[in-house]
């Protein structure tokens, strides 16, 4: 009688991991449309005792004085996500290196993840190295030799200094010889293409042998993404690399999109743009990115961020974000904790599926 109450047990226990496996693993769903919801569980981490975020994206302690917004969790329609646990993810890690490449929004996901790791495991040793010239940072975490690496780069294509000046190459990646063999690899460009002025890094941009001024930027954002989808394709080992690129994330400058024309950028959002549709224009870039993804053969996931990050007009810094950015008013960064952690489990979530 005993044995059968356990057999029991042992049943429905079986039935309950099936479940969860089945919420987790749903291929039909769709986790990139959801909304957000409230969860007290929220936020994943006390971003003051982290020692991972950057003051540009540390809001508390910058004295915003709202606390709402830390307590958003994404809930997709169809089904839920896995909930993050950073002690599973170290341990897939074990030996291996996950690489954010990018602009300063790889460099706010990049940290989300540390702290959403040290927030699960507070005693895990790291070590950090800083490679000067090639704009690499490295922590390990020296108890799984797991490495979680950043490397800053704005357009991913190169840009060399000639003797006219500085060239941008739409053509040409040479900096992916940093990222051969890296296990996860998490790719982001877009918001230099727009750059202009003094603060543009380059002065003129290579199509082939045609050396231009200046050009549409997205028709060159396209030719860019063009050129590292063949750089996947000619070096990405898909039994050792796996690879993302994260989507477009939004700003939010102009209230006309969420119906607050009067709005002063993101100064002052408190909530949410409520429900699963955001009111403006969807994104040109999310949409020239999404055909170029379509013509790379290597197997490559965008993490599909634009929409439930758009809906988050109060998830930035804004005057919270010490001003570094944007004349104190960055509506483009993120606050941490904040949506890059929302970012973050969607990658767990498709990193060992
Ligand atoms: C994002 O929103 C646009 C416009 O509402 C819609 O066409 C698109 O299907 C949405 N994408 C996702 C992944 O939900
Ligand atoms: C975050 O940590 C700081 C420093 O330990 C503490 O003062 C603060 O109360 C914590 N905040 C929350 C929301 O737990
Ligand atoms: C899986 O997704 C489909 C379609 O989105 C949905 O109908 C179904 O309920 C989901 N199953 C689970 C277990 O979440
Ligand atoms: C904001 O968007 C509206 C609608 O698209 C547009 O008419 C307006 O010129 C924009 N304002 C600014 C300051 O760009």
């Amino acid at each position: 009688m005993v044995f059968k109450v356990h057999q029991h047990f042992g049943f429905l226990l079986l039935l309950v991991i099936v479940f969860i496996n089945g919420e987790c693993k749903n291929s039909s769903c769709d986790v990139f449309h959801g909304s957000w919801v409230i969860d007290q569980s929220y936020p994943l981490y006390n971003a003051s005792v982290c020692p991972f975020v950057g003051k540009e994206f540390d809001c508390v302690k910058n004295k915003r004085p709202d606390q709402q917004y830390l307590q958003y969790r994404w809930q997709p329609h169809a089904c839920s996500l896995s909930r993050f646990n950073g002690r599973y993810l170290l341990e897939k890690l074990r030996g291996k290196t996950i690489m954010f490449v990018g602009d300063s929004l790889s460099k706010n996901h990049w940290l989300s993840l540390l702290c959403m790791i040290h927030s699960s495991v507070p005693s895990a040793h790291f070590v950090v190295k800083a490679y000067g010239a090639s704009g690499m940072t490295a922590y390990t975490f020296t108890d799984y030799e797991a490495k979680v690496i950043y490397h800053h780069s704005l357009y991913l294509v190169d840009i060399v200094k000639e003797k006219i000046g500085r060239v941008m190459k739409l053509d040409s990646i040479t900096n992916g010889k940093l990222w051969l063999g890296v296990d996860y690899l998490v790719f982001n460009t877009w918001h230099w293409w727009s750059r202009r002025g003094p603060t543009q890094p380059f002065d003129f941009i290579q199509d082939g042998e045609k050396i231009y001024k200046d050009m549409d930027r997205l028709a060159a954002f396209g030719k860019a993404i063009d050129t590292w989808g063949r750089w996947v394709d000619d070096n990405i080992d898909p039994l050792k690399s796996k690879v993302f690129f994260q989507g477009i994330s939004p700003t939010h400058y102009n209230g006309s999109n969420w119906g607050e024309p009067k709005a002063q950028a993101c100064i002052g959002q408190k909530v949410p743009v409520p429900g699963s549709t955001y009111p403006g224009t969807p994104s040109a870039a999310l949409t020239v990115l999404k055909k170029e993804l379509k013509t790379i053969k290597k197997p490559v996931t965008l993490l599909d961020i634009t929409n439930l990050s758009l809906l988050r007009k109060d998830g930035h810094p804004s005057k919270y974000g010490l001003g570094k950015y944007l004349s104190g008013r960055d509506c483009s960064h993120w606050c941490l904790a904040g949506v890059p952690d929302t970012w973050n489990i969607l990658l767990y979530n498709f990193m060992f599926s």
